[in-house]
């Protein structure tokens, strides 16, 4: 393997370990430390991936402590408790706050230049938490956000429509959870919007009916509590999502996906974490963007801002 990039993972339950398989298998990194305070779980990880790394490409996979961390390019945060079956995100919100509290700021001492990648919920409250309990720049820390549910999104509508969900493309914005919203003005299926593919498929007037749309919108929302209701968890979906994003910091991808970061007055928004499409490279989410919507559109993305700030002003960091 080529490349010498080094990614730490903090938290080695079922989405970190995860993560760690699916970065192995991409061949995205050539060094993993995973860190986590159930220290024989870290270590049994490690063992078990490494294990595999024969029929792989080489990769050097540890467990270690927080001071481990320092040299890493990415580091990429799943500690803390998951949502149990029935829970809100935000009810995990203080407990996850204060985690991150006591130990980001000695993370961020030992690497001090890495890229942050938040995956633990409230994603979007502890991307923020992150920021305000170290010293590292905005770009720096990035919230996976609506990566997934975007991804949820497009593959909803992909089965819809009997295509790939390669050609389907659209981002779910705003929180990670209840409130996020769905600008059906954005999705666009093999560079054509959707009524416009309608008609090249001769499909008639159903698939773009409100209902429909609402449908696919409850459905994508819907998802992630459906999996954690069936399996306990959800872990592999997210960490297609992360070593694609991974993928991109290491590779200078460019790239725009809808990320979770500090809004500094995109669309009137400020002092809070949320989704929007922006572009990620190598050193971090460079740029935001802010693609016209609809008016309806635009409420709904300041309602989620409004809900994530509500919550904040309850917390203690
Ligand atoms: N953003 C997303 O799209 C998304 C998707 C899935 C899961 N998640 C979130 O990811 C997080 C992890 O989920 P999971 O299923 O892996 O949970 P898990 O309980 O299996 O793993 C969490 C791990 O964190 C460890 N931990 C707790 N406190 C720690 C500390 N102070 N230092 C080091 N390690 C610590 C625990 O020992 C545990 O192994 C949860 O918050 C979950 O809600 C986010």
């Amino acid at each position: 393997m080529s490349n010498s990039y080094k990614i730490s993972i903090l938290g080695s339950g079922r989405v970190g370990s995860s993560i760690a398989y699916t970065l192995t298998v991409g061949g995205v990194c050539s060094e993993i430390v995973l860190v986590d305070i159930a220290k024989q779980l870290a270590e049994g990880e490690a063992m078990d991936i490494i294990q595999g790394t024969p029929f792989s490409n080489s990769v050097n996979i540890y467990s270690g402590d927080y001071k481990d961390v320092a040299g890493s390019d990415i580091v990429i945060v799943t500690l803390g408790r998951a949502r149990k079956p029935g829970q809100t995100r935000i009810e995990l919100a203080q407990s996850n706050v204060d985690i991150i509290k006591s130990v980001m700021p000695q993370v961020a001492e030992y690497a001090p230049n890495a890229i942050y990648v938040l995956v633990s919920n409230p994603v979007d409250i502890l991307t923020y938490a992150t920021l305000k309990v170290t010293n590292l720049s905005p770009n720096q820390v990035i919230g996976s956000g609506t990566l997934l549910d975007s991804s949820r999104l497009r593959s909803i509508v992909a089965e819809k429509l009997g295509i790939s969900s390669r050609n389907v493309h659209g981002y779910v914005l705003g929180e990670h959870g209840d409130s996020s919203v769905v600008p059906w003005s954005l999705v666009s299926i093999a560079g054509m919007t959707i009524d416009a593919y309608e008609k090249a498929a001769g499909f008639g007037e159903e698939f773009i009916q409100e209902d429909n749309l609402m449908s696919m919108e409850k459905e994508m929302r819907e998802s992630g509590a459906k999996v954690i209701q069936n399996k306990g968890a959800t872990n592999y979906a997210i960490a297609m999502s992360v070593r694609y994003l991974c993928d991109n910091i290491l590779r200078g991808g460019n790239t725009v996906m809808a990320v979770s970061s500090l809004m500094t007055g995109q669309y009137g928004m400020e002092d809070v974490c949320l989704s929007i499409p922006s572009i990620v490279n190598s050193s971090g989410l460079v740029k935001t963007l802010e693609p016209q919507l609809k008016e309806e559109e635009v409420e709904k993305l300041l309602n989620s801002a409004n809900v994530l700030k509500n919550i904040i002003s309850t917390l203690e960091f």
